[in-house]
Protein backbone atom coordinates (compact mmCIF):
# COMPACT_ATOMS: atom_id res chain seq x y z
CA UNK A 1 0.00 0.00 0.00
CA UNK A 2 1.44 3.19 -0.93
CA UNK A 3 1.18 5.36 1.95
CA UNK A 4 3.47 7.90 4.01
CA UNK A 5 4.82 7.41 7.48
CA UNK A 6 2.82 9.39 10.31
CA UNK A 7 6.84 10.47 11.43
CA UNK A 8 7.68 12.35 8.06
CA UNK A 9 3.98 14.23 8.43
CA UNK A 10 4.47 15.51 11.47
CA UNK A 11 7.58 16.64 11.27
CA UNK A 12 7.23 17.98 7.72
CA UNK A 13 7.39 21.71 6.54
CA UNK A 14 3.12 21.85 7.03
CA UNK A 15 2.57 23.12 3.51
CA UNK A 16 -0.67 21.84 1.99
CA UNK A 17 -0.54 18.70 0.21
CA UNK A 18 -2.44 15.26 -0.46
CA UNK A 19 -1.26 12.32 1.82
CA UNK A 20 -2.00 8.74 2.44
CA UNK A 21 -1.52 7.25 6.11
CA UNK A 22 -2.69 4.09 7.31
CA UNK A 23 -2.26 3.04 11.03
CA UNK A 24 -4.22 1.83 14.06
CA UNK A 25 -7.02 4.10 15.61
CA UNK A 26 -5.99 5.41 19.20
CA UNK A 27 -8.73 7.24 20.22
CA UNK A 28 -11.96 9.05 18.12
CA UNK A 29 -14.13 12.11 18.93
CA UNK A 30 -16.81 13.32 17.79
CA UNK A 31 -18.98 16.75 17.96
CA UNK A 32 -21.74 17.90 16.02
CA UNK A 33 -20.19 18.31 12.45
CA UNK A 34 -16.36 16.76 13.11
CA UNK A 35 -15.12 13.25 13.83
CA UNK A 36 -11.57 13.25 15.01
CA UNK A 37 -9.26 10.33 15.01
CA UNK A 38 -6.02 9.89 16.77
CA UNK A 39 -3.99 7.95 14.59
CA UNK A 40 -0.73 5.95 14.92
CA UNK A 41 1.15 3.91 12.80
CA UNK A 42 4.54 3.29 14.96
CA UNK A 43 6.43 5.52 13.40
CA UNK A 44 6.21 8.08 16.07
CA UNK A 45 5.26 8.36 19.82
CA UNK A 46 2.65 11.01 18.14
CA UNK A 47 -0.37 10.38 16.44
CA UNK A 48 -1.53 12.19 13.50
CA UNK A 49 -5.18 13.62 13.92
CA UNK A 50 -7.42 12.78 11.25
CA UNK A 51 -10.38 15.61 10.67
CA UNK A 52 -13.32 13.92 9.30
CA UNK A 53 -16.09 16.95 8.24
CA UNK A 54 -19.99 15.51 8.66
CA UNK A 55 -20.87 17.63 6.05
CA UNK A 56 -18.85 15.96 3.24
CA UNK A 57 -20.75 12.78 3.87
CA UNK A 58 -17.73 11.07 3.18
CA UNK A 59 -18.22 8.29 5.96
CA UNK A 60 -21.63 6.57 6.76
CA UNK A 61 -23.04 6.65 10.31
CA UNK A 62 -22.89 3.08 9.81
CA UNK A 63 -19.26 2.74 9.19
CA UNK A 64 -18.60 5.81 12.11
CA UNK A 65 -19.51 3.44 14.53
CA UNK A 66 -17.12 0.71 13.03
CA UNK A 67 -14.40 3.07 13.24
CA UNK A 68 -13.42 2.00 16.99
CA UNK A 69 -10.14 1.72 19.15
CA UNK A 70 -7.70 -0.75 17.52
CA UNK A 71 -9.47 -0.57 14.16
CA UNK A 72 -6.95 -0.28 11.19
CA UNK A 73 -7.73 2.27 8.66
CA UNK A 74 -6.29 3.91 5.44
CA UNK A 75 -7.03 7.59 5.37
CA UNK A 76 -6.47 10.00 2.25
CA UNK A 77 -6.63 13.40 3.14
CA UNK A 78 -5.29 17.39 2.82
CA UNK A 79 -2.13 17.99 5.19
CA UNK A 80 -3.03 21.41 6.68
CA UNK A 81 -1.71 23.27 9.68
CA UNK A 82 -3.42 22.23 12.62
CA UNK A 83 -5.81 24.72 14.64
CA UNK A 84 -5.12 23.26 18.35
CA UNK A 85 -2.01 23.63 19.83
CA UNK A 86 -0.71 19.86 20.66
CA UNK A 87 0.65 19.64 17.16
CA UNK A 88 1.67 21.46 14.09
CA UNK A 89 -0.17 19.69 11.22
CA UNK A 90 -3.54 17.17 10.77
CA UNK A 91 -4.78 15.36 7.91
CA UNK A 92 -8.52 17.00 6.39
CA UNK A 93 -10.14 13.51 5.39
CA UNK A 94 -11.08 13.09 1.67
CA UNK A 95 -11.61 9.14 2.16
CA UNK A 96 -11.30 6.49 4.86
CA UNK A 97 -11.37 3.13 4.70
CA UNK A 98 -11.65 0.55 7.09
CA UNK A 99 -8.73 -1.84 6.98
CA UNK A 100 -9.46 -4.16 9.55
CA UNK A 101 -12.03 -3.68 12.80
CA UNK A 102 -11.73 -3.85 15.88
CA UNK A 103 -14.50 -5.17 18.35
CA UNK A 104 -15.26 -3.79 21.48
CA UNK A 105 -13.52 -6.19 23.39
CA UNK A 106 -10.03 -5.02 22.24
CA UNK A 107 -8.11 -4.72 25.52
CA UNK A 108 -6.39 -1.87 24.90
CA UNK A 109 -8.17 1.07 25.48
CA UNK A 110 -8.08 4.20 26.26
CA UNK A 111 -6.61 4.39 29.87
CA UNK A 112 -3.87 3.48 31.54
CA UNK A 113 -3.35 -0.38 31.77
CA UNK A 114 -0.42 -1.92 33.83
CA UNK A 115 2.75 -3.04 32.83
CA UNK A 116 1.86 -6.42 34.16
CA UNK A 117 -1.18 -6.79 32.40
CA UNK A 118 0.46 -5.73 29.53
CA UNK A 119 3.05 -8.26 30.05
CA UNK A 120 0.27 -10.97 29.50
CA UNK A 121 -0.33 -9.35 25.92
CA UNK A 122 3.38 -9.21 24.48
CA UNK A 123 1.31 -9.15 20.76
CA UNK A 124 -0.57 -6.15 21.36
CA UNK A 125 1.50 -4.06 24.51
CA UNK A 126 3.38 -3.06 21.22
CA UNK A 127 0.89 -0.37 20.07
CA UNK A 128 0.92 1.35 23.29
CA UNK A 129 3.22 4.06 23.64
CA UNK A 130 5.68 3.19 25.74
CA UNK A 131 6.15 -0.24 24.35
CA UNK A 132 6.14 1.38 21.00
CA UNK A 133 9.15 4.11 22.57
CA UNK A 134 10.96 1.31 24.00
CA UNK A 135 11.29 -0.32 20.33
CA UNK A 136 12.16 2.69 18.71
CA UNK A 137 14.91 3.58 21.11
CA UNK A 138 16.14 -1.01 21.42
CA UNK A 139 16.56 -0.06 17.43
CA UNK A 140 18.65 2.62 17.80
CA UNK A 141 20.99 1.10 20.33
CA UNK A 142 21.57 -1.95 18.30
CA UNK A 143 22.41 0.40 15.19
CA UNK A 144 24.31 2.65 17.03
CA UNK A 145 26.61 -0.42 18.68
CA UNK A 146 27.32 -1.40 15.06
CA UNK A 147 28.41 1.67 14.03
CA UNK A 148 30.47 2.35 17.46
CA UNK A 149 32.81 -0.93 16.13
CA UNK A 150 32.39 -0.76 12.65
CA UNK A 151 33.85 3.33 13.23
CA UNK A 152 36.38 1.39 15.05
CA UNK A 153 37.44 -1.42 12.82
CA UNK A 154 35.85 -3.79 14.81
CA UNK A 155 34.75 -6.93 13.07
CA UNK A 156 31.61 -8.73 13.73
CA UNK A 157 31.96 -12.29 14.58
CA UNK A 158 28.53 -14.00 14.62
CA UNK A 159 29.54 -16.65 17.19
CA UNK A 160 27.76 -20.01 17.62
CA UNK A 161 24.30 -20.28 20.08
CA UNK A 162 24.51 -23.91 20.31
CA UNK A 163 27.88 -24.92 22.13
CA UNK A 164 29.48 -27.50 24.31
CA UNK A 165 31.26 -25.72 26.83
CA UNK A 166 30.38 -23.28 29.63
CA UNK A 167 31.91 -19.80 29.22
CA UNK A 168 31.00 -18.52 32.51
CA UNK A 169 31.73 -22.03 34.17
CA UNK A 170 28.64 -21.08 36.20
CA UNK A 171 26.64 -24.38 35.08
CA UNK A 172 23.34 -22.72 34.53
CA UNK A 173 22.40 -23.82 31.04
CA UNK A 174 20.03 -24.87 28.84
CA UNK A 175 20.35 -28.15 27.04
CA UNK A 176 19.58 -28.80 23.49
CA UNK A 177 18.98 -32.13 22.49
CA UNK A 178 16.64 -34.86 20.17
CA UNK A 179 16.99 -37.38 22.36
CA UNK A 180 13.53 -38.79 23.47
CA UNK A 181 13.40 -37.28 26.74
CA UNK A 182 10.74 -39.71 27.67
CA UNK A 183 13.53 -42.82 27.08
CA UNK A 184 16.77 -41.78 26.70
CA UNK A 185 18.82 -44.22 25.82
CA UNK A 186 21.60 -45.13 28.83
CA UNK A 187 24.93 -47.01 28.39
CA UNK A 188 25.96 -49.58 30.34
CA UNK A 189 26.35 -47.64 33.49
CA UNK A 190 22.73 -46.43 33.54
CA UNK A 191 23.66 -42.67 32.19
CA UNK A 192 22.61 -41.16 29.35
CA UNK A 193 24.29 -42.06 26.08
CA UNK A 194 24.77 -38.72 24.75
CA UNK A 195 26.75 -40.66 21.39
CA UNK A 196 23.30 -40.90 20.09
CA UNK A 197 22.27 -37.72 20.38
CA UNK A 198 21.95 -34.51 17.33
CA UNK A 199 25.76 -33.73 17.69
CA UNK A 200 26.93 -37.09 19.06
CA UNK A 201 27.56 -35.13 22.19
CA UNK A 202 26.10 -33.48 24.80
CA UNK A 203 24.91 -29.25 23.97
CA UNK A 204 23.59 -26.81 25.32
CA UNK A 205 22.72 -23.03 24.27
CA UNK A 206 25.97 -20.72 24.88
CA UNK A 207 25.84 -18.19 28.26
CA UNK A 208 28.60 -16.09 26.04
CA UNK A 209 30.19 -15.58 22.88
CA UNK A 210 33.28 -14.53 24.76
CA UNK A 211 35.51 -17.60 24.17
CA UNK A 212 35.07 -18.52 20.51
CA UNK A 213 35.36 -14.60 20.36
CA UNK A 214 38.82 -14.83 21.50
CA UNK A 215 39.90 -17.13 18.87
CA UNK A 216 39.38 -14.16 16.67
CA UNK A 217 40.74 -11.33 18.40
CA UNK A 218 44.30 -13.87 18.49
CA UNK A 219 44.15 -13.57 14.81
CA UNK A 220 41.76 -10.62 13.60
CA UNK A 221 42.69 -7.91 16.28
CA UNK A 222 39.61 -6.27 17.24
CA UNK A 223 36.44 -8.14 17.50
CA UNK A 224 33.07 -8.63 18.75
CA UNK A 225 29.79 -10.95 18.95
CA UNK A 226 25.77 -9.37 19.04
CA UNK A 227 23.87 -11.70 19.51
CA UNK A 228 20.89 -13.53 22.16
CA UNK A 229 23.01 -15.55 25.39
CA UNK A 230 20.66 -18.01 27.33
CA UNK A 231 21.12 -18.37 31.50
CA UNK A 232 19.02 -21.12 33.11
CA UNK A 233 19.85 -19.32 36.72
CA UNK A 234 16.73 -19.51 38.45
CA UNK A 235 16.70 -15.27 38.91
CA UNK A 236 13.64 -13.48 39.48
CA UNK A 237 14.42 -9.94 39.55
CA UNK A 238 13.89 -6.63 37.54
CA UNK A 239 17.13 -6.94 35.85
CA UNK A 240 17.19 -10.93 35.00
CA UNK A 241 16.14 -12.40 31.76
CA UNK A 242 16.33 -16.60 30.45
CA UNK A 243 16.94 -15.19 27.04
CA UNK A 244 19.02 -12.09 26.51
CA UNK A 245 21.31 -10.23 23.95
CA UNK A 246 25.08 -9.60 24.50
CA UNK A 247 27.53 -7.32 23.11
CA UNK A 248 31.28 -8.88 23.57
CA UNK A 249 34.01 -7.01 22.41
CA UNK A 250 37.17 -8.61 22.53
CA UNK A 251 40.79 -6.80 21.56
CA UNK A 252 43.90 -7.95 21.17
CA UNK A 253 47.36 -6.79 22.76
CA UNK A 254 45.10 -4.67 25.28
CA UNK A 255 44.82 -4.63 29.56
CA UNK A 256 42.77 -4.13 32.11
CA UNK A 257 43.25 0.01 31.15
CA UNK A 258 42.10 -0.33 27.34
CA UNK A 259 39.42 -2.28 28.32
CA UNK A 260 37.96 0.44 30.71
CA UNK A 261 38.85 3.30 28.04
CA UNK A 262 36.76 1.58 25.35
CA UNK A 263 33.72 0.60 27.85
CA UNK A 264 33.35 4.44 28.74
CA UNK A 265 33.44 5.77 25.75
CA UNK A 266 30.95 2.84 24.18
CA UNK A 267 28.58 3.50 26.84
CA UNK A 268 29.06 7.62 26.60
CA UNK A 269 28.87 7.11 22.42
CA UNK A 270 25.36 4.97 23.22
CA UNK A 271 23.66 7.89 25.08
CA UNK A 272 24.81 10.52 23.20
CA UNK A 273 23.24 9.02 20.10
CA UNK A 274 20.18 8.22 21.71
CA UNK A 275 19.75 11.43 23.08
CA UNK A 276 19.96 13.18 19.78
CA UNK A 277 18.31 11.03 17.76
CA UNK A 278 15.33 9.83 19.97
CA UNK A 279 14.09 13.03 21.51
CA UNK A 280 10.27 12.76 21.35
CA UNK A 281 10.82 9.01 22.90
CA UNK A 282 13.64 9.97 25.50
CA UNK A 283 10.91 13.36 26.17
CA UNK A 284 8.31 10.61 27.15
CA UNK A 285 10.21 8.40 29.27
CA UNK A 286 11.60 11.06 31.61
CA UNK A 287 7.77 12.46 31.74
CA UNK A 288 5.78 9.24 32.33
CA UNK A 289 8.52 6.78 33.36
CA UNK A 290 11.40 8.22 35.28
CA UNK A 291 11.69 12.11 35.90
CA UNK A 292 14.83 13.48 35.22
CA UNK A 293 16.24 10.40 33.31
CA UNK A 294 17.29 12.87 30.64
CA UNK A 295 19.38 14.87 32.92
CA UNK A 296 20.91 11.54 34.77
CA UNK A 297 21.66 10.30 31.34
CA UNK A 298 23.45 13.70 30.71
CA UNK A 299 25.11 14.37 33.53
CA UNK A 300 26.79 10.98 32.52
CA UNK A 301 27.79 12.21 29.40
CA UNK A 302 30.10 14.93 31.04
CA UNK A 303 31.93 13.58 33.96
CA UNK A 304 34.74 10.84 33.78
CA UNK A 305 33.74 6.96 35.00
CA UNK A 306 35.48 6.70 38.83
CA UNK A 307 37.67 3.77 38.85
CA UNK A 308 37.51 2.01 42.09
CA UNK A 309 38.98 -1.60 43.31
CA UNK A 310 37.02 -3.86 44.47
CA UNK A 311 39.00 -4.15 47.76
CA UNK A 312 38.29 -0.10 48.54
CA UNK A 313 35.07 -1.02 47.30
CA UNK A 314 34.63 -3.22 50.02
CA UNK A 315 35.58 -1.07 52.52
CA UNK A 316 33.33 2.22 51.48
CA UNK A 317 30.32 -0.59 51.71
CA UNK A 318 31.63 -1.26 55.42
CA UNK A 319 32.53 1.91 56.51
CA UNK A 320 28.85 3.33 55.13
CA UNK A 321 27.21 1.89 58.34
CA UNK A 322 24.38 0.93 55.94
CA UNK A 323 22.28 -1.44 56.84
CA UNK A 324 22.30 -3.90 54.14
CA UNK A 325 20.33 -7.25 54.08
CA UNK A 326 23.75 -8.72 53.02
CA UNK A 327 27.06 -7.84 55.16
CA UNK A 328 29.73 -6.62 52.77
CA UNK A 329 33.42 -8.69 53.23
CA UNK A 330 35.91 -9.36 51.39
CA UNK A 331 35.70 -12.70 49.36
CA UNK A 332 31.95 -12.45 48.55
CA UNK A 333 30.48 -10.68 45.43
CA UNK A 334 28.83 -7.84 45.41
CA UNK A 335 24.64 -8.24 45.71
CA UNK A 336 23.13 -6.11 43.70
CA UNK A 337 22.03 -3.23 47.06
CA UNK A 338 25.96 -3.19 47.36
CA UNK A 339 26.13 -2.06 43.33
CA UNK A 340 23.69 0.59 43.55
CA UNK A 341 24.93 2.01 47.09
CA UNK A 342 28.37 2.41 45.19
CA UNK A 343 27.25 3.69 41.96
CA UNK A 344 24.12 5.80 43.51
CA UNK A 345 25.18 6.92 47.28
CA UNK A 346 29.46 7.00 46.90
CA UNK A 347 30.39 7.53 43.31
CA UNK A 348 26.90 9.14 42.01
CA UNK A 349 27.85 7.52 38.94
CA UNK A 350 28.79 4.91 36.60
CA UNK A 351 31.85 3.14 38.59
CA UNK A 352 34.46 0.82 37.46
CA UNK A 353 34.83 -1.72 39.72
CA UNK A 354 38.34 -3.85 38.74
CA UNK A 355 39.99 -6.62 40.56
CA UNK A 356 37.43 -8.89 42.42
CA UNK A 357 39.19 -11.94 44.33
CA UNK A 358 39.59 -14.59 41.81
CA UNK A 359 37.48 -17.72 44.18
CA UNK A 360 34.40 -15.48 42.63
CA UNK A 361 34.56 -14.72 39.39
CA UNK A 362 35.34 -17.05 35.94
CA UNK A 363 38.57 -19.24 35.49
CA UNK A 364 39.49 -17.46 32.11
CA UNK A 365 40.53 -14.17 34.31
CA UNK A 366 44.15 -12.71 34.18
CA UNK A 367 45.53 -13.41 37.66
CA UNK A 368 47.00 -10.54 39.64
CA UNK A 369 50.49 -11.21 41.42
CA UNK A 370 49.02 -10.96 44.55
CA UNK A 371 47.63 -14.44 43.73
CA UNK A 372 44.19 -13.07 45.68
CA UNK A 373 42.30 -11.62 42.98
CA UNK A 374 42.13 -11.07 38.87
CA UNK A 375 42.16 -8.37 36.05
CA UNK A 376 38.23 -8.15 36.24
CA UNK A 377 36.10 -5.73 35.25
CA UNK A 378 32.22 -4.57 36.33
CA UNK A 379 30.66 -1.42 35.19
CA UNK A 380 27.83 -0.38 37.89
CA UNK A 381 25.21 2.22 37.03
CA UNK A 382 22.61 4.30 39.09
CA UNK A 383 19.48 2.60 39.09
CA UNK A 384 20.51 -0.49 38.26
CA UNK A 385 23.85 -1.81 39.14
CA UNK A 386 25.96 -4.09 36.75
CA UNK A 387 25.46 -3.36 33.23
CA UNK A 388 28.84 -4.72 31.75
CA UNK A 389 31.05 -7.08 32.94
CA UNK A 390 34.51 -8.26 31.85
CA UNK A 391 37.92 -8.49 32.03
CA UNK A 392 41.77 -9.09 30.80
CA UNK A 393 42.26 -12.58 29.96
CA UNK A 394 44.98 -14.83 31.33
CA UNK A 395 47.36 -15.35 28.61
CA UNK A 396 50.06 -17.10 30.39
CA UNK A 397 49.41 -20.68 29.69
CA UNK A 398 50.91 -22.80 32.30
CA UNK A 399 48.75 -19.75 35.19
CA UNK A 400 45.65 -20.96 33.13
CA UNK A 401 46.24 -24.57 32.94
CA UNK A 402 46.69 -24.64 36.80
CA UNK A 403 43.72 -22.43 37.33
CA UNK A 404 41.21 -24.97 35.03
CA UNK A 405 42.56 -27.75 36.60
CA UNK A 406 42.34 -26.44 40.43
CA UNK A 407 38.59 -25.67 39.41
CA UNK A 408 38.58 -29.24 37.86
CA UNK A 409 37.38 -28.55 34.44
CA UNK A 410 36.82 -30.86 31.66
CA UNK A 411 40.31 -30.31 30.06
CA UNK A 412 39.79 -31.99 26.63
CA UNK A 413 36.86 -29.81 25.96
CA UNK A 414 39.27 -26.73 26.23
CA UNK A 415 42.59 -27.89 24.77
CA UNK A 416 41.63 -25.24 21.69
CA UNK A 417 40.76 -22.54 23.98
CA UNK A 418 44.79 -23.34 25.58
CA UNK A 419 46.20 -23.24 22.22
CA UNK A 420 45.72 -19.73 21.79
CA UNK A 421 48.24 -19.44 24.79
CA UNK A 422 50.66 -22.30 23.31
CA UNK A 423 51.06 -20.49 20.30
CA UNK A 424 51.36 -16.56 19.56
CA UNK A 425 49.64 -15.76 22.91
CA UNK A 426 48.95 -12.36 22.99
CA UNK A 427 47.28 -10.08 26.68
CA UNK A 428 43.89 -9.33 25.42
CA UNK A 429 40.91 -8.28 26.85
CA UNK A 430 37.07 -8.01 26.86
CA UNK A 431 33.86 -7.24 28.25
CA UNK A 432 30.06 -8.30 27.75
CA UNK A 433 27.74 -5.58 27.81
CA UNK A 434 23.96 -6.53 28.64
CA UNK A 435 21.59 -5.13 25.78
CA UNK A 436 18.35 -5.30 27.47
CA UNK A 437 20.27 -3.72 30.93
CA UNK A 438 21.12 -0.93 28.69
CA UNK A 439 17.93 -0.50 27.10
CA UNK A 440 16.53 -0.38 30.51
CA UNK A 441 19.16 1.81 31.75
CA UNK A 442 18.91 4.44 29.00
CA UNK A 443 14.88 4.41 29.32
CA UNK A 444 14.23 4.56 33.06
CA UNK A 445 11.97 1.01 32.45
CA UNK A 446 11.71 -0.56 35.99
CA UNK A 447 11.53 -4.17 34.98
CA UNK A 448 13.96 -5.71 32.21
CA UNK A 449 10.88 -7.68 30.94
CA UNK A 450 9.36 -4.73 29.33
CA UNK A 451 12.32 -3.88 27.56
CA UNK A 452 12.82 -7.08 25.28
CA UNK A 453 9.95 -8.11 22.80
CA UNK A 454 8.96 -11.63 24.25
CA UNK A 455 10.55 -11.79 28.08
CA UNK A 456 11.66 -15.44 29.29
CA UNK A 457 11.95 -15.97 32.83
CA UNK A 458 11.68 -18.82 34.80
CA UNK A 459 8.21 -20.37 34.50
CA UNK A 460 6.76 -17.90 31.75
CA UNK A 461 6.95 -17.96 28.19
CA UNK A 462 4.39 -16.27 26.49
CA UNK A 463 4.18 -16.49 22.67
O1 LIG B 1 29.12 -10.62 33.70
P1 LIG B 1 28.73 -11.58 32.63
O2 LIG B 1 28.25 -12.92 33.03
O3 LIG B 1 30.01 -11.68 31.67
C1 LIG B 1 30.13 -12.49 30.60
O4 LIG B 1 29.27 -13.21 30.14
C2 LIG B 1 31.48 -12.36 29.92
N1 LIG B 1 31.67 -13.53 29.06
C3 LIG B 1 31.56 -11.07 29.16
C4 LIG B 1 32.88 -10.86 28.47
O5 LIG B 1 33.86 -10.58 29.13
N2 LIG B 1 32.92 -11.00 27.17
O6 LIG B 1 27.60 -10.92 31.72
C5 LIG B 1 27.82 -9.68 31.07
C6 LIG B 1 26.63 -8.77 31.20
C7 LIG B 1 26.29 -8.38 32.63
O7 LIG B 1 27.10 -7.32 33.07
C8 LIG B 1 24.83 -8.00 32.52
O8 LIG B 1 24.70 -6.68 31.99
C9 LIG B 1 24.33 -8.95 31.46
O9 LIG B 1 25.45 -9.43 30.74
N3 LIG B 1 23.63 -10.09 32.06
C10 LIG B 1 22.29 -10.26 32.00
N4 LIG B 1 21.31 -9.51 31.47
C11 LIG B 1 20.05 -9.95 31.57
N5 LIG B 1 19.71 -11.12 32.16
C12 LIG B 1 20.64 -11.92 32.70
N6 LIG B 1 20.30 -13.08 33.27
C13 LIG B 1 22.02 -11.50 32.64
N7 LIG B 1 23.17 -12.03 33.06
C14 LIG B 1 24.13 -11.16 32.69
MG1 LIG C 1 28.94 -10.38 35.74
Amino acid sequence: MNHTAIKSILTGDGTEHSQTVCGWIRTKRESKNVIFIELNDGTSLNTLQIVIDKDAQIISDEMNHRLLTGASVKAVGLVKPCQGASQSVELQAQSIDIIGEAPTDYPLQKKRHTFEFLREIPHLRIRTNTFGAVARVRNTLAQSIHDFFQQRGFLWIHTPIITGNDAEGAGSMFQVTTLNMDAPPRSGSGQIDYNQDFFGKKSLLTVSGQLQVENFACGMGHVYTFGPTFRAENSNTARHLSEYWMVEPEMAFCNLDGNRELAELFIKHLLSTVLNTCQEDMDFFDKWISNGLIDSLQKVLSSPFVHLPYTDAISELEKSGEDFEYKPVWGSDLQAEHERFLTEKVVKGPVAVTDYPKDIKAFYMKQNDDNKTVRAMDILVPRLGEIIGGSQREDNFDKLKARMQEMNMDMDEYQWYLDLRRYGTIPHSGFGLGFDRLVQYVTGMQNIRDVIPFPRTPKSMIL
